[in-house]
């Protein structure tokens, strides 16, 4: 077996870094899986050995999640961004829609969904009193009287800020409204309470695969809500009535998520994942903060353990930062192109053998050029 330091270590905050025994396995199966002479790519979706894999997959994130039995798994085509539209195509009726904005992706997804009624953008971020950014307790949120669901990113990617815990809408609202999450960069990297949400989704290229399906986790009872004039294909109970095999699935992605969820199982589960992740995110988080040429700008309650962004002292190395980094085989380092500076992103498949590598090597960057 070869190890992940011979590829090396990349950081990119998606399409990110897959399992490497994921990855060899792929490669081994190719040409030929299962004995039938012809790639996963080539087989039909309605053969008997591919619906048993989709369906071990479902069972696999089922287990994961301990998703419970009133809660439909879905393989929806498409990305995160079509989430945007979904989500209020298929569940808003009337009333008012509860975003709340803790950055770039949830701001997109206000905007699409003011495309089908009426929205509360909520201000989800604050400064503290050393200017660093923190996120709002959901008891500073203004809410809407007449929400017809709240929508929030428990995790956004480019900002790097997260919540520790999971917004109560029965004690917000006084009565139950469905929770919607965009879980795309944290989703299966800690254990959750399916129960307190109404609808979780994540595009696969991070945590689950790759890109080109994204995993919907939705109750039953919000499936009837779609109009049916909605396209068929952007209906989530099309999918769920389907086993999300209405038409052609997005087979490969399909097939490398039912891989990934198994190498987590075989990892130990969602507790092994969260420990991991607490580990990697204190090391770096650690380092940076000791350091005098490396700074985070998030709140510690804000953090994330899966993005983590960081300037240099003088932002005119940052060219020669990443150049330095890649002969190191440290990839993918570069701050979205919206806030620039590094970031650093810590999701399941990154050992902490990465971020110790990564570490070591701003440590010594911080002595040559500090
Ligand atoms: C939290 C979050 N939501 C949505 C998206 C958009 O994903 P996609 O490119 O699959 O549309 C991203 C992409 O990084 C993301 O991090």
């Amino acid at each position: 077996m070869q190890a992940q330091e011979n590829f090396g270590f990349n950081f990119s905050a998606g399409p990110a870094m897959l399992p490497v025994s994921v990855m060899l396995d792929i490669q081994k199966e190719l040409l030929n899986w299962q004995g039938l002479n012809r790639s996963v790519m080539e087989i039909s979706h309605r053969s008997a050995p591919y619906m048993a894999m989709m369906s071990e997959a479902e069972q696999s994130v089922r287990r994961l999640l301990q998703i419970p039995s009133d809660y439909q798994v879905l393989f929806v085509h498409g990305s995160a961004s079509h989430q945007f539209a979904m989500v209020p195509m298929n569940l808003y009726q009337s009333g008012t829609m509860d975003y709340v904005d803790t950055g770039t992706w949830s701001c997109k997804a206000v905007a699409e969904a003011k495309k089908f009624g009426k929205v509360n953008h909520i201000q989800g971020l604050k400064m503290d009193n050393n200017s660093l950014t923190e996120l709002k307790a959901p008891n500073e949120w203004s809410l809407s009287d007449d929400a017809s669901f709240l929508y929030y990113a428990p995790n956004e990617t480019i900002g790097g800020v997260e919540f520790a815990e999971t917004p109560d809408t029965q004690l917000l609202y006084g009565r139950s409204v469905p929770l919607v999450a965009d879980m795309s960069s944290n989703i299966l990297s800690k254990p959750i309470d399916v129960n307190q949400f109404g609808l979780i989704y994540a595009g696969a290229q991070k945590n689950i695969g790759t890109s080109g399906v994204t995993l919907v986790i939705i109750r039953d009872d919000l499936l009837p809500l779609v109009d049916p004039k909605v396209a068929t294909m952007l209906q989530y109970a099309t999918y769920a009535k389907h086993q999300s095999l209405y038409n052609t699935p997005a087979v490969f992605p399909v097939y490398v998520a039912g891989k990934v969820f198994k190498w987590i199982e075989d990892c130990g589960g969602l507790a092994a994942m969260e420990a991991l992740s607490a580990r990697k995110a204190q090391t770096l988080y650690d380092f940076i903060d000791q350091s005098d040429f490396y700074t985070n700008p998030i709140n510690l309650n804000s953090r994330s353990r899966m993005n983590v962004p960081f300037i240099l002292a003088d932002q005119q190395l940052d060219a020669v930062f990443l150049k330095e980094a890649e002969k190191q085989k440290l990839y993918g380092l570069e701050g979205h192109r919206s806030v620039g500076g590094m970031r650093a992103s810590l999701y399941n498949a990154m050992p902490i053998a990465g971020v110790e590598a990564l570490v070591n090597f701003m440590k010594e960057f911080a002595l040559n050029h500090g």
